[in-house]
Formats: C-alpha cells, sequence, structure tokens
C-alpha cells in the first residue's frame, strides 16, 4: 500500500506538543509535514520552531484546506472537545493525546468520526508510549478476553516509588512528578485517581466492547495513604501501587482504580517511576504484560507519532469488540477486601462491612481489614475523608479470584 503523504495542524506545544516535533524531526520514514500549530498564550518563549509555524486562531487549522490531520495536545479538555467535533465534521482525521475527552464522549466522537467518514486515534490517550488501544483492536479482537489490569498513571507511580524507595514525602515526591512534566496540569486528575479512570473506561470499550461514563467506576487515589500506611506496607514487605482493573466476570465488567498492596513478588512491583504496565488475559492468549513509559514528552510524543504514522497507511479503529454487541454491562457492585486506615473509630462504620477479617487500634495507627461492597464504598465518600485511607487487597466479586487468594494469604500470612 502506497503511503499516503500528510500535512499537520497541531493545538498545543507544551510537554507532548514539543515532545512530537522532536520526535518528528528525528524520524525518517514518516510522510507528515506540520502546516500550523495553534497555541493559546502570545506572551510564551518557544524554543523552536521557527515562529511561523504559530497561531492563536484556531480556525487557521481547522478551516484550512491545506491541513488533512488536527493533532490535539492540549491541556483543555472543553477546548479539545470543540476542536475535535469540529475538525471530524470539516473532514480531517484526529490525533489526540486527550483521555479525559475520549472517556468521557467516546459514544459521541465514534458516532461524528463515523458519520463524516474521518479517522480518529488516540493511543497516547492510554499509558502513553504502551501499544494498548491498537494490541487491543488488532491482536485481541477475538480473544476471550477476561481482565485487564494495571499501572496506568505515571506520576502516581513515580510519587509511591519516590516514597516506597528515597523516603521521600508525599508533597516534594508530587512537586518532582510536576517538575519532569509526568502530571497533568491539574495534578488532582492524576491522585485522585481520576486519570486511571479514564484511561480504564477507555480500554473496557476496546477490550470488552462497552462504553462506560468514568464517573461510574469506582476510584480511590493515593492521596490520602498515609506514613503509617506505607510503613505498614515496609513490615510486611508489600508495596503500595496506584492499580486500575477491569476483570469480565459473565456478562458483567468488574471496574475499579484504587492503591492496592502488591507483595514484591508480582510483577508490578517491578514497575517504577513514570513506567505503566498493562497485563492482558485472554482465554487463548493466557497472560501478557506491557511495561514501558506511561508519561513525558518523547514518550507520549512518540505514541502520537504511531498514531500519524498509522493514518499514512489509512489505519481507523474498527471497534470490533463494540460491534460484537455482547450485551456485556458494568458491574453496579461487588465485594472488594480493603485495608482500611483511620485516625478516629468515629470515622468508621464497622456494619457497613460484610466481614472483618483483622483489625488493629493503636496509639496513631488504627486499622481494619474486611470486606465491604464497591457501592458502599463509593457511598460512603470515604475518599473526601482525609483521615481515613483505603488500601485495596483484591477484588472478590461473585466468585473469588485465584490470585486475590494467593494475595490474601500472603498478606495475612504477614500479618500473624
Ligand atoms: N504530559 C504527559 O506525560 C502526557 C501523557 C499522556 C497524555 N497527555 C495528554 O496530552 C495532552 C497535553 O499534555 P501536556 O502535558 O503536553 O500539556 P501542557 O504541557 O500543559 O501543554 C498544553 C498546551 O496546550 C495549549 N493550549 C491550552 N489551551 C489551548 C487552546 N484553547 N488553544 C490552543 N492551545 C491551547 C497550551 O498553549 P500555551 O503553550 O500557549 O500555554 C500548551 O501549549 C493532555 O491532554 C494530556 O492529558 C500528557
Amino acid at each position: 500500500m502506497k503511503r499516503k503523504q500528510l500535512k499537520l495542524g497541531i493545538f498545543g506545544f507544551g510537554c507532548v506538543g514539543t515532545g512530537l516535533y522532536q520526535t518528528l524531526s528525528e524520524t525518517t520514514g514518516i510522510q507528515a509535514n506540520i502546516v500550523k500549530i495553534c497555541v493559546k498564550d502570545r506572551t510564551k518563549y518557544r524554543p523552536f520552531p521557527t515562529q511561523d509555524y504559530f497561531t492563536f486562531d484556531r480556525n487557521d487549522i481547522l478551516n484550512n484546506p491545506e491541513v488533512d490531520v488536527v493533532v490535539e495536545l492540549m491541556d483543555d479538555a472543553d477546548a479539545a472537545f470543540q476542536i475535535v467535533t469540529t475538525a471530524l465534521k470539516n473532514g480531517k482525521a484526529v490525533v489526540t493525546a486527550n483521555k479525559k475527552l475520549i472517556a468521557e464522549h467516546l459514544d459521541h466522537l465514534i458516532s461524528i468520526s463515523q458519520q463524516y467518514n474521518t479517522p480518529l486515534l488516540y493511543e497516547a490517550a492510554c499509558c502513553a508510549s504502551i501499544p494498548v488501544i491498537r494490541n487491543l483492536e488488532e491482536y485481541y479482537d477475538n480473544d476471550l478476553l477476561s481482565s485487564v489490569s494495571g499501572i496506568f498513571n505515571g506520576s502516581t507511580n513515580y510519587i509511591l516509588t519516590k516514597i516506597a524507595d528515597e523516603g521521600i514525602d508525599y508533597g516534594p515526591a508530587l512537586e518532582m512528578a510536576i517538575d519532569k512534566g509526568f502530571a497533568e496540569t491539574d495534578p488532582t486528575y492524576d491522585i485522585k485517581g481520576w486519570d486511571s479512570r479514564y484511561k480504564l473506561s477507555i480500554i473496557i470499550a476496546h477490550a470488552f466492547g462497552l462504553i462506560v461514563q468514568p464517573s461510574d467506576i469506582l476510584s480511590i487515589g493515593i492521596d490520602q495513604v498515609k506514613t503509617k500506611d506505607i510503613q505498614y506496607a515496609r513490615e510486611k514487605g508489600l508495596l503500595i501501587k496506584l492499580v486500575a482493573s477491569a476483570q469480565r466476570e459473565g456478562n458483567e465488567v468488574l471496574a475499579v482504580v484504587a492503591p492496592k498492596f502488591v507483595s514484591k513478588s508480582n510483577v508490578l512491583a517491578t514497575v517504577n517511576n513514570e513506567y505503566n504496565a498493562v497485563q492482558i488475559t485472554g482465554a487463548f492468549s493466557e497472560q501478557q504484560l506491557f511495561i514501558g513509559k506511561g508519561a513525558g514528552g518523547f514518550p507520549t510524543g512518540a505514541a502520537v507519532l504511531s498514531d500519524i504514522s498509522a493514518l499514512t497507511f489509512a489505519y481507523r479503529y474498527e471497534y470490533k469488540k463494540l460491534n460484537q454487541k455482547d450485551n456485556i454491562v458494568l458491574a453496579k457492585d461487588f465485594l472488594v477486601e480493603v485495608y482500611m486506615s483511620f485516625e478516629d473509630q468515629a470515622d468508621i462504620n464497622f456494619d457497613d462491612f460484610h466481614l472483618i477479617s483483622e483489625s488493629y487500634v493503636g496509639k496513631g495507627h488504627s486499622y481494619i481489614i474486611g470486606q465491604i461492597s464497591s457501592s458502599q464504598l463509593k457511598k460512603q465518600k470515604w475518599s473526601e475523608n482525609p483521615s481515613v485511607s483505603v488500601i485495596l487487597i483484591g477484588k472478590i466479586g461473585q466468585e473469588k479470584a485465584n490470585n486475590l487468594q494467593h494475595e490474601l494469604a500472603e498478606i495475612e500470612a504477614y500479618c500473624e
């Protein structure tokens, strides 16, 4: 197939935009030239390229007949929605790294992309450099996937690594993640688990053929993990990782994002700093693991470049799992096994637990380990109580998962 020569209009020239510019400059095979770059701040110094590229008027790209691909790399999901929908309607292919935009509007965006016959690609939106979306679309299109899980957020993994390995406090570790360009413009999205939740909802669409609103997914952040919890983990030989997971049981998908204890023998324990990991389990392929940089200008720019390259071969997502129409739904309720630490017993209602396997009340550190329903956890808004921290041990669902039994057995053995 003869590759198409593409003309690019880029929106955003921050961490990812400049990363793309540099990767595009250094690659030789790709047939794509920049026509214009639209940015917002007229006063900002731009190290490169020549000033001729820059515009502050989005119409210089959206209404420019020369541009055939819009590359959206802004930190404003609302403006991105306007720009991406207009671009698709104007017959321009779109590549974006914006997970919030895709996760919150996937249904609508797929329908516009199909109606106007314009491709929309977003590999960089999920775990940056890890090629998860295209693999789910192309390689696992006929596998019966049972779960997709892993570490989907580079900045929280960087923060948790700095805390665990170097004893750096949460605040300075967050500052370091911001300085390195790993964090979102508003890092609340990272630390509250929302960024991972966006990625999980996009992955659920491609893995299981189900479109879910990210807000429907239970999500607990790392911001309430206390020094005492980290000490507890250290004493038990465990690590805390922010884990996103979607597991299929029958026609239901059980989805959750939460800090989780992982034993040092767990592969996720070896995934550090800004690295991400995606574990895919299928009936035929069984378990596979992808590890790669989940943040940063070059790794993310490389994923954007790969989408641009795919467009030169007229590639588009076919949403194969969505088209299988398997009547899959998001599970409204399932049991989770949690460790919950608290300062004041009044903050916890023990009756909310289906089962309490361990409780400890001590000076400055009290906790319980038990089973609670996901809906109860969501309803109680523990995540908004600064004195309570919730760390997942495992997800139980309707049937106890084998790996949970394994993790639990390990934790219980340590606790004895
Ligand atoms: N950073 C990462 O590691 C990473 C990884 C994966 C995905 N992403 C996603 O990639 C996207 C970009 O992230 P980033 O880290 O590159 O952000 P960033 O460094 O903050 O850069 C954002 C860029 O967007 C531009 N912008 C904002 N609003 C605009 C508007 N209305 N019109 C034109 N330009 C506008 C800004 O213009 P000015 O330069 O004029 O301020 C800036 O150049 C986000 O969706 C993010 O979630 C980032």
